[in-house]
């Protein structure tokens, strides 16, 4: 197989090129650890040439009227629409992901959100105010300039998706940074931009490490501002970079989401929804509910059935359709999982843990079975910093005020759920969580029209909705003397 592994090419100003230095990595399939695909490793010269390609690109790009970028957004949505199986295909054999949730999620909500931006292209606009005096005082929303984009790889297509729409539809150009474990599905994406028409420049793709290709992009003094999706490590590394050229971040970090199930729950509707926000994507999601809450009058019941959902996981090589949890994406990410699940083992109750996958198609891969760890305490290690795996904590609580006062207790910000039929209940957690995001008896609902981004260390910045406009923006303050 690695013999046959494709290579692929860098995208810099509409062509698709080697690495300057000729240098290439390997990238796999961590369901079997075969090499799929080789990637060219682009360096600072590299990133260099994408910056000023992308800023030449950007004169004639904002110029064009905000319709003209619109239809070129929707072209693409159009093409990514014809090719989403095959676009499931690679984001599935190179993450990870199951194929029944990469062909019914994420191909879909990509396009969801070309259409959405495409139509916004069209209706950014500033605002007048009535000022005393004799002026006309009003603003104008502009596009910054080149705004790199540096992503994980846990929805590498939809993140890629989310960087590029709203910055090039606000007149913006981009360069995106993919990650190296999985981003053959955004290699792919870059042909399907030159195939929309976009012109050269406008969007440019360059694989390669972050300490390297990534720190170079955040340095880079042409880079009006970085648009980053990662760990909150990683985030603190990016915005101190970023200082020294006093570039703004967008950042989307690292979560510790807590599913508070109140006494009055429905009981199969609270499991399903912790089930869900657990096991969806193998844990690996920065909004995952690795932290589920029971009141202790429903602990036993929830629980059971949350470790009856775990049960029917079906465990197992992504590219089969019935298997619902797939391999974590690297072996370096199962061992932290696994170093993680020894920390629990170590510190509280194992309440179910499944069973690695016998069968011979996963030889070699990086499946990591679902673990529920019940008697967690707050304060431990497994219910404190992120583990980006099938790993849930459940923890107790007695009353309502404890159940808030643990659920903020996290250094992380970014997602908070609520399960009950009580309506005051429900409203008092909205207002009391710190959290970006909160669901109220569901989980993991996003949408390209509503705002998303993380409080204390989640981030800061928002993604998609019309909030994502004024992060590709700046504001122009303009007075018009009358007299
Ligand atoms: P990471 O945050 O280091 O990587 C994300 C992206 O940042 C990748 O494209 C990477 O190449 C780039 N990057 C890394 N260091 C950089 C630097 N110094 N300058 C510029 N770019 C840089 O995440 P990693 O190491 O892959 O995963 C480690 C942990 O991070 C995971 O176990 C998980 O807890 C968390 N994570 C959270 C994500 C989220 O969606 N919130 C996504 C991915 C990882
Ligand atoms: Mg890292």
């Amino acid at each position: 197989m690695s013999t046959t592994a494709e290579t692929y090419k860098a995208y810099i100003n509409g062509e698709f090129v080697d690495s300057g230095s000729g240098k290439t990595f390997p990238t796999y399939d961590p369901g079997n650890g075969q090499v799929i695909g080789h990637l060219p490793e682009c360096d600072e010269e590299d990133v260099d040439r994408a910056v000023r390609a992308a800023l030449a690109a950007f004169p004639a790009w904002r110029k064009r009227s905000g319709s003209a970028r619109g239809k070129l957004l929707l072209k693409l949505a159009q093409l990514v629409e014809a090719n989403a199986g095959k676009l499931a295909e690679l984001e599935s054999r190179n993450a990870g992901k199951p194929i029944s949730a990469s062909k019914k999620i994420d191909a879909v909500t990509a396009i969801d959100a070309l259409e959405y931006f495409a139509g916004m292209a069209n209706k950014i606009q500033g605002e007048t105010i009535p000022v005393p005096g004799p002026y006309i005082n009003m603003t104008l929303r502009e596009p910054l300039g080149v705004i790199a984009g540096i992503i994980p790889w846990n929805y590498p297509l939809l993140q890629a998706i989310w960087k590029i729409s709203p910055a090039i539809a606000a007149g913006n150009t981009v360069v995106i940074k993919p990650a190296e474990q999985a981003c053959l599905s955004v290699m792919y994406l870059a042909r399907l931009v030159a195939e929309a028409g976009i012109p050269p420049g406008v969007v440019n793709v360059v694989p390669g490490f972050g300490e390297t290709t990534g720190a170079a992009l955040v340095d880079h003094h042409m880079v009006a501002k970085v648009m980053f999706t990662g760990s909150t490590s990683t985030g603190k590394i990016i915005a101190g970079a970023a200082a020294k050229t006093l570039k703004p971040v967008g950042l989307e970090l690292g979560g510790k989401t807590a599913v508070v199930v109140y006494e009055d729950a429905p009981i199969d509707q609270a499991a399903d929804v912790a089930a869900m926000a657990i096991f969806t994507n193998q844990g690996q999601n920065c909004t995952a509910g690795s932290r589920l809450f029971l009141h202790q009058s429903v602990h036993d019941k929830v629980l059971e059935k949350v470790i009856a959902a775990a049960k029917k996981q079906k465990l197992g090589y992504q590219m089969d359709p019935a298997t619902t949890l797939g391999p974590v994406v690297s072996a370096e990410q199962k061992k932290m999982i696994d170093g993680y699940v020894a920390s629990g083992k170590a510190e509280a109750k194992v309440a179910y843990e499944g069973q690695a996958p016998s069968d011979a198609s996963c030889a070699g891969g990086h499946y990591v079975p679902v673990t529920v760890f019940d008697a967690v305490q707050n304060s431990m290690k497994i219910a404190r910093e992120e583990i980006f795996g099938p790993v849930l904590s459940v923890l107790t609580f007695k009353d309502e005020a404890e159940a808030l006062a643990l659920a903020n207790d996290s250094p992380y910000g970014l997602a908070a759920t609520v399960i009950t039929r009580d309506i005051g209940k429900a409203l008092r957690a909205v207002q009391a969580f710190e959290a970006g995001n909160v669901w109220v008896n569901t989980w993991g609902a996003v949408s390209s029209m509503a705002p998303y981004g993380g409080y204390k260390s989640s981030g800061y910045g928002r993604e998609m909705g019309f909030a994502v406009m004024r992060e590709v923006t700046q504001e122009k303050n303009v007075w018009l003397n009358l007299r």
